[in-house]
């Protein structure tokens, strides 16, 4: 149970994901911006996170909120210009904050400049840039795929003009790239290198098991169809592709991570995306990673199961409990000592967390109704802007932001609950200060416990020090017997050092090494 001494920055960090269009608006048009990121750079820093994750904010026909990329290389004017986001790298890098993009590669915009050369006619230079094919015999799409959205819809668009279908693992107006054309790893390259050079200090990389596909395009068979493909799609000539992006990346000083999006239904596959510590530095293991329900057993498994996929090959794991494309965990799990007990495990588990905004803030999904529904997958309720005060507007310069406001945002914002000691907000802070100066909890080994059922029990050690988190997930009390002092409490700012023996109903406590109490 040693782990280095040295490490790189990512391993011991906490990452704050940022939905930019719901951090906070600047100039009244009611979507968020790169000018609300910065203007809320000290919540970060007072919270206490090292590195923030912004979803894309390149520019895009916003068909997929950003996740259709027109140009890769400029800032869509709705966030900024690219001297805000110049900005924002340099105010957060001042208070020592990281700043990851969000880098889509599988696909572009039917807008990107090259799609529309490649859908131009059949002999542009850009056509096999992306995947077209003949229909099949009977007219329709080469194959049975289907797209993640809208649900129920074929993965291909026929073109009437060039007579061709083009594939699609999402929106028609996501296109997916031909990445076995080495033009467009070159291109997408560039890409890379020129948000490096700029100063970026790593990406998360969208539907990064995608980027290889089996040239035959064979149809799913029986049992999977109707599956979306981009949920099965997992192809061994992505990893080359990977081997030579993290070769591109670890030749920047600074250690640059690239953080794969890897969702894959069935498989257990995921651990082979690390390679030989060859290529992504970390990955999310989703889905597995956001449908952990609410169980004690379930998260034993769970992570068992991480264990043992990464601990053979020396890789890192990533935690995260909510995102923008799930509902969020405050929601799935039903209460707010839930929320609290999972931050604490989350934070405490060894590997790096990530952190959804909002969710220090304890918000459930917002309700939308029917008429405001924008979203063509369904998940507009965990990207409701975030409610910055208890006033009418929310801190927010107009009362009506682009999706409706999460509930009760008048008592659930940042200012009321910053207020509030015993708020959930203090608690994220609490426990990300004890991680921070805690290095068996930073970068320490890790080992499930017994313990008695509907409770969760694990140690983390290093260099001898041992800290141990026990969450209670049940309804009612629990007996456990544990060693240590009560370093902190889900549920309690103040906690009493001495550990009664028992949990109260759905708490979490970490039990400290040190014998004397905790300084407060
Ligand atoms: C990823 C993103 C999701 C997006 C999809 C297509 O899953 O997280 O928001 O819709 O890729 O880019
Ligand atoms: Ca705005």
């Amino acid at each position: 149970m040693i782990a280095p001494m040295s490490v790189p920055w990512w391993q011991g960090a906490v990452v704050y994901q940022i939905y930019p269009r719901s951090f906070l608006d600047t100039n009244s048009d009611g979507v968020g911006d790169l000018e609300g990121i910065r203007r809320r750079l000290d919540h970060l820093a007072w919270l206490g996170v090292d590195a923030v994750w912004l979803s894309p904010i390149f520019r895009s026909p916003m068909k997929d909120y950003g996740y259709d990329v027109s140009d890769y290389c400029d800032v869509d004017p709705l966030f900024g210009k690219l001297a805000d986001l110049d900005r924002l790298r340099d105010d957060a890098h001042a208070r020592g904050i990281k700043l990851l993009l969000d880098w889509v590669p599988n696909h572009t915009s039917d807008e990107h400049p090259w799609f529309r050369a490649a859908r131009s006619r059949r002999s542009d230079p850009r056509r096999d840039w992306y995947v077209w094919r003949d229909p099949a015999a009977d007219g329709g799409p080469p194959n049975n795929w289907m797209a993640a959205f809208p649900p129920q819809t074929k993965a291909w668009t026929f073109d009437e003009a060039t007579g061709q279908y083009y594939l699609h693992m999402f929106l028609p107006g996501q296109p997916d790239l031909d990445w076995r054309n080495p033009a467009v790893e070159a291109a997408m390259h560039d890409v890379v290198r020129f948000w490096l050079d700029r100063g970026i200090d790593g990406f998360r990389v969208d539907v990064v098991h995608g980027l290889g596909k089996d040239p035959a395009l064979p149809d799913e068979p029986p049992h999977l169809a109707g599956i979306p493909h981009c949920a099965l799609n997992d192809e061994p000539s992505t990893h080359p592709l990977l081997r030579r992006l993290r070769a591109l990346v670890d030749r920047y000083p600074g250690d640059r991570v690239l953080i794969g999006e890897v969702w894959l239904l069935l498989a257990t596959t995921h651990a082979e995306y690390f390679g030989a510590g060859d290529e992504l530095h970390l990955l999310f293991e989703l889905p597995a990673a956001v449908r952990t329900p609410w169980d004690a057993g379930a998260w034993r498994q769970r992570i068992a199961a991480v264990q043992a996929s990464h601990d053979p090959i020396a890789a890192w794991p990533t935690w995260v409990n909510s995102n923008h494309d799930i509902p969020r965990h405050r929601t799935r799990f039903g209460s707010e000592e839930a929320a609290r007990a999972a931050a604490v495990l989350l934070l405490t588990l060894r590997g790096t967390p990530f952190l959804y905004a909002g969710e220090e803030l304890g918000l459930e999904d917002a309700v939308v109704p029917r008429e405001r529904v924008l979203d063509p997958g369904g998940r507009d309720g965990c990207r409701a802007p975030i409610p910055w005060s208890a006033a009418p507007t929310h801190g927010w310069p107009t009362a009506d932001p682009w999706l409706p406001w999460p509930p009760d945002a008048t008592a659930r914002n940042a200012q009321t609950l910053r207020d509030d000691p015993g708020s959930i907000l203090h608690l994220y802070r609490r426990v990300l200060a004890l991680r921070r100066r805690t290095p068996a909890l930073r970068v320490g080994g890790m080992a499930l416990r017994d313990a008695p059922e509907g409770v969760l029990a694990f140690v983390r050690e290093h260099e001898g020090e041992r800290w141990t988190t026990l969450v209670n997930f049940t309804d009612d009390p629990q007996p456990v017997a544990a060693p240590g002092c009560v370093a902190l409490a889900s549920d309690d700012p103040l906690p009493d050092p001495r550990f009664t023996g028992v949990l109260r109903p759905r708490q979490a406590i970490v039990l400290g090494a040190q014998s004397s109490p905790p300084s407060r």
